[in-house]
């Protein structure tokens, strides 16, 4: 059966389908282009509102091909499928599979009953109380560096209990469930064994690992001990982390793990105390701040990242001055910012006053100028220095005689590297290792540089 899956949203999203890829794949299933599909799986997200609208219309893209074709249906997975659930079957008359983030394990078996003709339409909705193991699905998908089976993504946990008042997650992706660590581990391991250089932990806050029954009384900092000792592994990362749970081993651990990177997002979300309290999380930019001296002195090169809201109710033009403040005082590398959007369900929806959505537009105009400016230097610093590159594959754009190559250094910043690799004809293959380069010169967002040493 000929499928093609579309992702919405944040790296679980991404890791999920690559997961439900192999899975299909193992049982026989091939994925396919647009146009050859026949079944269409939608993996969703509803953080705010323009990408939800999103997976309306473009689900709504596939009701002529499946007017033609009987056999033609869509399946649709993620946060907004747990949030309208069933409500897809109506709406739209060929989506004959929902599942939610507990529900994706079961998704591969629903999808051939459906196939086979036993299933109708299927809803998987359920929280389940425990994280619950999937079906090991090791090899890589193709197209990336991943695809080179080189870099892997480790979910270690689900769900969220934090109930931030603008944040829909915890309603679509249920309690925190942490993953048995015993379990993440030897994932960690077998991935390294089978090759993987570069693992990322994921969850929706891995700094609260274990702080549910799941964890078996294991840390976050005490995971992160057990995955960096593992040997053959070259970089490890995880993602998301919140302020108000990161660990002083956490910290440390920066400046103990060689092959922890030196990056990590750290969600501000605004600059403001007043605001950070009515959006319910749970620190000051006084406590932010210390953490971020903290990690400084643990590992100077760290380079910081972060979500920014702006036009949450109630924000002042002297809070959203305060969160400009912020931003140029941590001198983030980089960071996503978002107008806030009414969810629904959350508690924000009920706060006043609304920001009016021009202030709001303008607002975060100014703060993307700001932000591009300090990018700008940040990445300005870097030319002439040395670092290593980890190839995930062919750079967009070519020309030149030798070919150009996408990756990223240490601190995860995209690197372009012009270089011949063997000798050979079709300029050998570079995705999966590290190459030394020199920085040459910083573009708008990116770097670009040019290979010193031999790839290892
Ligand atoms: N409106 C705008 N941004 C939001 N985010 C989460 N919920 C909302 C919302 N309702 C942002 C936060 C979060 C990121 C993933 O999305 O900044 O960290
Ligand atoms: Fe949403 Fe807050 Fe949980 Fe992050 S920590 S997923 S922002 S509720």
């Amino acid at each position: 059966m000929k499928f093609h899956i579309t992702t919405f949203g944040c790296q679980m999203n991404v890791h999920d389908s690559q997961w439900l890829t192999r899975a299909l794949e193992s049982r026989g299933w091939q994925e396919a282009g647009e146009d050859e599909a026949l079944v269409y799986i939608f993996n969703t997200c509803s953080v705010r509102d323009k990408p939800e609208q999103k997976v309306y219309s473009e689900i709504g893209r596939i009701a002529a091909h499946a007017r033609r074709d009987p056999r033609v249906f869509v399946a649709v997975g993620g946060c907004v499928a747990q949030q309208i659930g069933r409500g897809f079957f109506e709406r739209f008359p060929f989506v004959r599979l929902v599942f939610g983030s507990d529900g994706i394990a079961g998704a591969p078996n629903a999808l051939e009953r459906i196939v086979a003709g036993s299933d109708e339409r299927a809803a998987l909705l359920d929280f389940m109380p425990a994280y619950e193991e999937r079906e090991a699905a090791l090899e890589q998908s193709a197209g990336s560096a991943a695809g080179s089976g080189r870099q892997a993504f480790v979910t270690i946990m689900q769900g969220c209990d934090n109930f931030c008042a603008y944040c829909i997650v915890p309603y679509t992706r249920g309690r925190q469930k942490s993953r048995h660590p015993d379990a993440v581990v030897e994932e960690c391991r077998a991935l390294v064994d089978s090759g993987v250089r570069e693992i990322t932990l994921l969850g929706q806050n891995v700094n609260s690992f274990g702080m549910d029954k799941g964890g078996a009384g294991v840390s976050f900092g005490g995971l992160l001990r057990q995955v960096a000792a593992i040997k053959g592994l070259d970089r490890l990362r995880f993602t998301t982390s919140h302020p108000k749970d990161i660990a002083p081993e956490v910290i440390a651990a920066f400046g103990e793990f060689e092959t922890l990177c030196p990056s990590l997002h750290l969600p501000l979300q605004s600059g403001s105390d007043a605001m950070l309290k009515a959006m319910r999380r749970r620190y000051t930019l006084g406590h932010y701040m210390g953490i971020v001296e903290a990690l400084k002195q643990a590992r100077p090169d760290i380079v910081l990242t972060t979500d920014l809201i702006v036009g949450f109710p109630g924000e002042t033009e002297a809070d959203f001055q305060a969160t400009l403040d912020a931003l140029a005082a941590v001198g983030y590398d980089s960071s996503f910012s978002f107008k806030y959007s009414d969810r629904p369900g959350v508690a924000a929806v009920n706060m006043e006053p609304k920001v009016d959505p021009q202030v709001a537009a303008e607002r975060l105009m100014r703060l993307q100028t700001l932000q591009n400016s300090i990018t700008r230097k940040c990445l300005k610093m870097l030319v002439g220095t040395e670092t290593d590159v980890f190839v995930e594959g062919l750079s967009r754009i070519q020309g030149g005689d030798a070919p150009s190559w996408k990756g990223r250094d240490p601190a995860g910043r995209v690197v372009n590297v012009r270089m011949e690799y063997g000798g050979c004809e079709d300029a050998g293959d570079l995705v999966g290792m590290m190459v030394p380069v020199r920085i040459t010169e910083a573009k708008k967002y990116t770097l670009m540089g040019e290979g010193t040493g031999t790839p290892w």
